[in-house]
C-alpha cells in the first residue's frame, strides 16, 4: 500500500515541527508548501537527512507551488503570520484571512478529498471561512484548538497533583482564546474530577481557578516569553495527534473545532466541541448538558467567535 500523503501548508515553526514529527512517526510523505522561497525545500532536504539516523522511510518535497499537494490525504494549515507580545489572536484576523482565501483556492483544486486540519489563527474564524472558501465537506475541515488547550489544562493540573500527565484527562469547550470554557466537573485525574479533588484536599477552588486561568492564557505566556513568535511544539503534537486519528481511523474522542449545524444551538460556526475523528473525518460531536454557569461561558466564548466571523465578512462578503 503507498504511504499516505500529508501536505503542511506553511512551512514555518508549526509547520517545521510538524514535518518532523510526521517522519518520525512515520505517518507518510511529506509536502511542504510555503511562499518563502527554498526554505520549505530546506528544512524538507535537512528533515529528509536526518531520516537515516532516526530509521524513518518517508518522501520529503518542499514546495512553493499547490499543485505539489495534489492527492494529498491530511492537509494541516499554519500558513499565515503569527502573533507577538501584545497582540491578540483576532489581531491578525485581516491578513490571515487573506491567506485562508489562497489556501482554501489551492485545496479545492488540488486536494479536495483532503482531512484540513487548521492552525491559523483567530482558530474558529479562519477555520469557518477556510471551509467555505475550499467548499471541502464540513467533516473534513476542521480547527486544532482544544486538544492544545486540554493539553495545558493537563499540564498544569498534573504539575499541581504530582501525577502523570497521563492519568490527568481534562475537557475544554468553546472558541480558542480567552474565552474558552474549561469544564472542571468532566476533567479528572484517573476517573476523579477535579471537583471531588477539591474536596479531598488535593487542591483548592482559589488554586483550581487560577489554573484555569493560566490555561486560557497558555498561548499569551509562551508569545509573552519567545517575543519573537507563538508557540510551535504542542501545537505540532496536537495536530499530528488528530491527523493520526484520522489516517488510522482510530475514533478518537477529541475536543476540535467543528462546524455546528444546531448542536449546542449554535448554526453555521466553528466552536471547539467534543468531537470523533475516524477515518469519517468528524464522525460525530458529542452534546453534552451544561449546566447554568457553564452555558452563560459558553454562550459568551460563541458570541465572540460569531463577532470575528463577522469582522471576516466584513472582509469578504463572499463568506455570508
Ligand atoms: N501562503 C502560504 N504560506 C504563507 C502565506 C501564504 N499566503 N503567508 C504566510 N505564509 C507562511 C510564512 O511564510 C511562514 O513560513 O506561513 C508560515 C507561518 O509560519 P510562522 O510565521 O513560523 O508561524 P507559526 O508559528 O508556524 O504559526 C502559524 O499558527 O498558531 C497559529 O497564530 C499562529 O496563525 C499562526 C499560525
Amino acid at each position: 500500500m503507498a504511504r499516505n500523503k500529508i501536505a503542511l501548508i506553511g512551512s514555518g515553526m508549526i509547520g517545521g515541527t510538524l514535518a518532523h514529527m510526521i517522519g518520525l512517526k512515520e505517518l507518510g510523505d511529506v509536502v511542504m508548501f510555503d511562499i518563502s522561497e527554498g526554505m520549505p525545500q530546506g528544512k524538507s532536504l535537512d528533515i529528509a537527512q536526518s531520516s537515516p539516523v532516526d530509521g524513518f522511510d518517508a518522501k520529503y518535497h518542499g514546495a512553493n507551488d499547490y499543485s505539489a499537494i495534489e492527492g494529498a490525504d491530511v492537509c494541516i494549515v499554519t500558513a499565515g503570520v503569527p502573533r507577538k507580545p501584545g497582540m491578540s489572536r483576532d489581531d491578525l484576523l485581516g491578513i490571515n484571512l487573506k491567506v485562508m482565501e489562497q489556501v482554501g483556492a489551492g485545496i479545492k483544486k488540488y486536494a479536495p478529498n483532503a482531512f484540513v486540519i487548521c492552525i491559523t489563527n483567530p482558530l474558529d474564524a479562519m477555520v469557518w471561512a477556510l471551509q467555505k472558501f475550499s467548499g471541502l465537506p464540513k467533516t473534513h475541515v476542521v480547527g486544532m484548538a482544544g486538544v492544545l488547550d486540554s493539553a495545558r489544562f493537563r499540564y498544569f493540573l498534573a504539575e499541581e497533583f504530582k501525577v502523570s500527565v497521563e492519568d490527568v484527562t481534562a475537557f475544554v469547550l468553546g472558541g480558542h482564546g480567552d474565552t474558552m470554557v474549561p469544564l472542571t466537573r468532566y476533567s479528572t485525574v484517573a476517573g476523579i474530577p477535579l471537583p471531588d479533588l477539591v474536596n479531598m484536599g488535593w487542591t483548592s477552588q482559589e488554586k483550581l481557578d487560577q489554573i484555569v486561568q493560566r490555561t486560557r492564557d497558555g498561548g499569551a505566556e509562551i508569545v509573552g516569553l519567545l517575543k519573537t513568535g507563538s508557540a510551535y511544539y504542542a501545537p505540532a503534537s496536537s495536530a499530528i495527534q488528530m491527523a493520526e486519528a484520522y489516517l488510522k481511523d482510530k475514533k478518537r474522542v477529541l475536543p476540535a473545532a467543528a462546524h455546528l449545524s444546531g448542536q449546542y444551538g449554535v448554526k453555521d460556526m466553528y466552536v471547539g466541541v467534543p468531537t470523533v475523528i475516524g477515518a469519517g473525518g468528524i464522525e460525530r460531536i458529542i452534546e453534552i448538558d451544561l449546566n447554568k454557569a457553564e452555558q452563560a461561558m459558553f454562550d459568551k466564548s460563541v458570541s465572540s467567535v460569531q463577532g470575528l466571523c463577522e469582522a471576516c465578512i466584513g472582509i469578504a462578503p463572499n463568506l455570508k
